[in-house]
């Protein structure tokens, strides 16, 4: 993901890359955030969970915007999140696709209409992903539960049990290339809806957390979602 913000960056022609982060490395790139004094408007965080801390002081200290793109994030990361909110503007999205916003708006009012039906969500991703079940799943799950606050989410199926009214079912397939894809499932006696989103092309992420930094780099401290970019 990191690769595709910079193609996107480098295209965009108000834009410049103030420099690139990896630990793993690689040619004109820091291997430590810590070490770029520099200046810079914005900061994308397409890493890894773990590295939020070290993310967050840096930001904190520079009262840089941050885009928090990583997924998978323990409670304690998503406390370290919060908190950081206080200070400075932080955008924060387990899938940075306006498309998937959209599904998520849709999910919330199917949810709404559709109360006492039973809610499964299937995730597909390429075999290289690390977190289960996807922070996109977390996210519809999420966005049914505002809805029914009583649900409780069920990781997978095994063994002789009934399912339970209030359940979300959340399943999480991992197989080749697919790039994601989310689907949620209300499911009554008589009828079933199914929402679904499919990503083509990874570089939709990179667009979407584009948009975002554009999009905060001029905002007060505070927590912002693509709920916000897509607008009420
Ligand atoms: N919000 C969205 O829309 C969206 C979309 C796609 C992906 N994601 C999430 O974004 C994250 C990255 O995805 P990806 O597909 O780009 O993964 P990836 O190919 O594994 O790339 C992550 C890179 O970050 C590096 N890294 C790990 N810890 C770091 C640290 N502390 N400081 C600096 N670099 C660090 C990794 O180095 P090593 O290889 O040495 O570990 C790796 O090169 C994942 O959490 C993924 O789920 C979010």
């Amino acid at each position: 993901m990191g690769q595709e913000v910079i193609r996107l960056v480098q295209e965009e022609n108000e834009l410049s890359l103030a420099v690139a982060v990896d630990q793993a490395g690689g040619e004109g790139i820091l291997r430590n955030l810590k070490d770029y004094t520099g200046p810079a408007d914005v900061l994308v965080d397409f890493s890894n969970h773990a590295a939020i801390w070290d993310i967050m002081d840096y930001c904190e200290s520079k009262k840089l915007p941050v885009v928090v793109a990583t997924t998978g994030h323990t409670e304690k990361e998503l406390e370290r999140i919060a908190e950081a909110t206080e200070k400075i503007p932080v955008f924060h999205s387990a899938n940075m696709s306006v498309g998937v916003a959209l599904l998520t708006r849709l999910v919330k009012q199917a949810a709404a209409i559709f109360r006492g039906c039973d809610v499964e969500i299937i995730e597909k991703h390429h075999n290289r992903k690390l977190d289960a079940p996807s922070g996109t799943a977390l996210l519809l799950a999420d966005a049914v539960k505002t809805q029914r606050p009583d649900a409780v989410y069920q990781y997978g199926r095994e063994g002789i049990h009934k399912r339970e009214p209030n359940e979300i079912g959340i399943h999480a397939l991992r197989m080749g290339s697919v790039v994601g894809e989310h689907e949620v499932i209300f499911s009554t006696d008589s009828q079933t809806i199914t929402l679904k989103h499919e990503a083509h092309d990874r570089a939709l992420f990179a667009e979407g957390a584009i948009a975002a930094a554009n999009y905060i780099i001029d905002k007060p401290k505070g927590l912002y979602r693509m709920e916000n970019l897509l607008g009420e």
